[in-house]
């Protein structure tokens, strides 16, 4: 099977092409993956758990790539980052990271995501068709990960565009050079927190301690750049594709408008109907691993494809229907096993506060083109929408 994520089709609508995977066999072999090497993806909920879980399939990208000849230039602090490593330099650097990016610190933050978002819904335009994502999606998780890091304001258009950069699918070079110019700055900035301390998240990973053990100056700038991209992208992609959801839903959208406070609870839900990370990052066998009666060789690329594990109909029954009184929990949205995602409750925090406010103040937001129209990201790792055309 050739790679389906590259089909345009696919990306309009996955879900049919991942049910007939998944119902054919939960663990497909794929041509040329990463490294030039066949890959294996993985559709069936139970196999995506497994592996996501298992010990042999490696994050440690660049000792899959030792030796191989690459042209890639991606600054060391971005390609050795925790999330593209393996226990016990994993548990190690995640450990610190948990000490500082605490509960507390998602709910100090609370009341800055609340302002930002009614500035920013105070300028959409009223009677007008607008783009939802340039108006809310794309720059409210932004800020609010600048002003968790404490990027100062002024330094905040750069941040954002490299951070853009580095999503830019098939343009390796600019995905390069994004990379260098993100950690030369967290590298400035980093150094500019030692000579004047302040209380941001970068100033508690540049404090924090497991007995005598910290982060070095290489490891706090590649936390820095990790927590910039992983949690920019992802954020505004599952805002938009929330509203979505619940724009092709009005009866969703009024008991929610009726009953703002059950917005918290059904994120998961709006999570696992459309994951904004469509395939967890590259995984590779260390060893010769055995994976939904699937013999995988050792050295094999492993793409775990969350999103159709989210519609299984084995784990949800019913998975193409978005039903608010779900439980959802156990989702695979962000992820699973040691390398879930540090973000979550931040992430939820935003989604809550936004989708809160939106559906509340503007009670009459309308889709301002068919579903079948709007156009969808050409990314495999992320799925979510160029543009989200809407009326208020
Ligand atoms: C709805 C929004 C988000 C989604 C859907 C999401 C999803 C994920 C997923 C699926 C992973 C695991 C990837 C893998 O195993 O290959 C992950 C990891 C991670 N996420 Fe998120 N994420 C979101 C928001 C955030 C935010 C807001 C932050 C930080 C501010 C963040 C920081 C991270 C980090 C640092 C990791 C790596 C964890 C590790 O390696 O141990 N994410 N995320």
């Amino acid at each position: 099977m050739t790679d389906p994520t590259q089909d345009p089709r696919f990306l309009q609508d996955p879900c049919p092409t991942f049910a007939a995977l998944r119902s054919n066999c939960p663990v497909q072999p794929m041509h040329a993956e990463s490294g030039g090497r066949p890959g294996y993806l993985v559709t069936g909920y139970a196999e995506a758990r497994e592996a996501l879980g298992d010990p042999r399939l490696s994050k440690d990208t660049a000792a899959f790539f030792a030796g191989k000849e690459s042209r890639r230039r991606l600054h060391p602090a971005v390609a050795h980052s925790m999330l593209a490593s393996d226990p016990p330099r994993h548990t190690r650097l995640r450990k610190l990271v948990t000490k500082a990016f605490t509960a507390g610190a998602v709910a100090r933050l609370r009341p800055f995501i609340a302002r930002v978002t009614e500035e920013l819904l105070d300028r959409w335009p009223i009677g007008e068709r607008f783009d939802f994502m340039t108006a809310l999606a794309v720059p409210l998780p932004v800020i609010v990960i600048c002003q968790l890091l404490g990027v100062p304001q002024k330094d905040r258009p750069d941040v954002r565009r490299w951070s853009g950069e580095l999503f830019a699918a098939g343009r390796p070079d600019v995905i390069d050079a994004a990379s260098h110019s993100m950690a030369d700055y967290m590298t400035g900035l980093v150094a500019a927190k030692r000579l004047d301390p302040g209380d941001s998240l970068l100033d508690q990973l540049i404090s924090v301690r497991d007995g005598t053990d910290r982060l070095s100056e290489e490891e706090l700038v590649s936390l820095a750049v990790l927590l910039l991209v992983a949690g920019h992208e992802t954020t505004t992609n599952f805002l938009g594709n929330a509203t979505l959801a619940l724009l092709r839903r009005p009866a969703e959208s009024d008991r929610l408008r009726r009953n703002p406070d059950d917005v918290p609870a059904v994120l998961d839900e709006l999570l696992r109907f459309d994951s904004p990370v469509g395939t967890a990052t590259f995984r590779f066998t260390t060893e010769a691993v055995t994976l939904g009666g699937v013999d995988i060789p050792p050295g094999a690329p492993v793409l775990v494809a969350l999103g159709a594990a989210n519609r299984d109909p084995v784990r949800f029954p019913s998975p193409d229907r978005l039903d608010l009184d779900r439980d959802a929990a156990g989702h695979l949205g962000f992820g699973h096993g040691v390398h879930r995602c540090v973000g979550a409750p931040l992430a939820k925090a935003e989604a809550e506060i936004a989708l809160r406010a939106v559906l509340t103040r503007f009670p009459d937001i309308r889709l301002a083109v068919p579903p079948d129209r709007l156009e969808w990201r050409r990314t495999r790792l992320v799925r979510g929408l160029a543009a989200l055309p809407v009326t208020v």
